[in-house]
């Protein structure tokens, strides 16, 4: 069998970044007003008051200390919470064009490729800009590549299905070079007046070179792909083209993201930790043969138990196991690969392991080896 290579890596993400104080201070500003507003409902137990947020919750829950977003002052305006964007338009890139085609630069340059090599591009994301065309045709478009592009959609799990996806097609002899790209826009989709979610999400995107040569001095020889899906409704989004039609009652609000964060946290541990578990031993590596676990990026409190219970220890070692989470946020399917790219001074010879999970549920797990 050929070996397959992660050649290079590209990230993106907005100029501005959001605190805790600061997204606490203008949460805690609409609960009081709603409380102002609603007090005789309140009184009368109608409805329930709103309870504030906390900094010191956010960081303890999540690990989360900033996140990067597309629209720092619309978010934060008590008025609108969100950001504002254009519509998607033909006479414009699209916010994920924009970001993908920045992180498609970075990655290709430290691949050491140019458009004339590669094959395919590749775009997973959690959500789409828009029906069609496919975002990752205009970017192809863009970048000037020949070949093939899509898009798919696999939630929390798009980065490392799209990179599963650009290996098998060079496996099968489809492709030589494939460009992965995983724009993460998720603020507009949020809705910054929920308690248990406003904190979460940040803006971003990771680009990735899946090679068929070694193209570059930091590549990395694919040695192992796992991949499951599991049903469940913990993490849902019902936005969709069928909105328009549909003719049950339901808001805008009721439609957006939403998750049971705590099940997610104590079904999905267990089940990714048993994973990576298996799948180490399936290719006798043992866990302390892994330098570094690049894991999802939900909440720094996951990355530490999982890695405990696959590494059976009870120290957490931020060094083996990469929490950009504490500066960008949750972002989404981008994660992962984000700690890749900031986190990946491996030896030669030495492996480490990329692993996404989330909605669907959705879990894969890729161990690597640096050449
Ligand atoms: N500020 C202060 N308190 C808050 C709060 C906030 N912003 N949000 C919730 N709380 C409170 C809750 O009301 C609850 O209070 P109670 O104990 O009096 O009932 C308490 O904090 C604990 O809430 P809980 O929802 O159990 O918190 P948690 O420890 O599970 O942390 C998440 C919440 C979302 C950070 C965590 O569940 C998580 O990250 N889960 C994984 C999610 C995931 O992987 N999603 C995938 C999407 S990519």
């Amino acid at each position: 069998m050929e070996e397959i290579h992660i050649s290079g890596t590209g990230i993106w993400h907005p100029s501005e970044s959001i605190t805790n104080d600061e997204i606490v201070k203008s949460y805690n500003t609409y609960v009081d007003n709603f409380n102002i507003e609603n007090k005789k409902l309140i009184e009368r137990d109608e409805i329930s008051a709103l309870e504030h947020s906390s900094s010191a919750f956010i960081e303890k829950a999540s690990g989360i200390k900033t996140r990067y977003v597309i629209d720092k002052k619309n978010i934060l305006d008590i008025n609108k919470m969100m950001p504002e964007v254009q519509h998607e338009d033909e006479s414009r890139l699209s916010i994920h064009a924009i970001a993908g085609i920045d992180a498609a630069k970075k990655a290709m340059h430290e691949a050491n490729v140019c458009a004339d090599d590669i094959d395919g591009v590749i775009l997973g994301t959690s959500h789409a800009a828009r029906n069609y065309p496919s975002v990752a045709i205009e970017i192809q478009n863009q970048l000037g590549i020949n070949g093939y592009a899509y898009d798919m959609l696999v939630g929390c799990s798009s980065t490392t299905f799209a990179i599963n996806n650009a290996y098998s097609d060079i496996a099968s002899g489809l492709a030589e070079t494939i460009l992965v790209i995983n724009p993460e826009i998720s603020t507009p989709f949020v809705n910054f007046a929920k308690r248990d979610i406003h904190f979460i999400f940040g803006d971003g995107c990771v680009a990735t070179i899946v090679t068929k040569k070694k193209r570059s001095d930091n590549c990395f020889k694919i040695v192992d792909r796992k991949l499951v899906t599991k049903f469940s409704n913990n993490i849902r989004s019902d936005w969709s083209y069928l909105v328009r039609a549909a003719v049950d009652e339901k808001n805008t609000e009721d439609l957006l993201f939403y998750q049971n964060g705590n099940s997610v946290f104590k079904e999905v541990c267990p089940m990714v930790a048993e994973f990576i578990t298996n799948q180490l031993d399936k290719n006798n590596i043992l866990p302390s043969e892994i330098k570094k676990f690049w894991l999802h990026q939900a909440n720094a409190r996951m990355v530490n138990l999982i890695v405990s219970k696959v590494t059976n220890s009870d120290s957490f070692d931020e060094t083996l196991a990469p929490l950009p989470i504490q500066k960008y946020g949750n972002l989404a399917s981008a994660g992962s690969m984000f700690a890749f790219n900031l986190h990946n001074d491996l030896n030669k010879g030495e492996k480490g392991l990329i692993c996404s999970f989330g909605a669907g549920y959705s879990v894969c797990s890729i161990i690597v080896e640096k050449i």
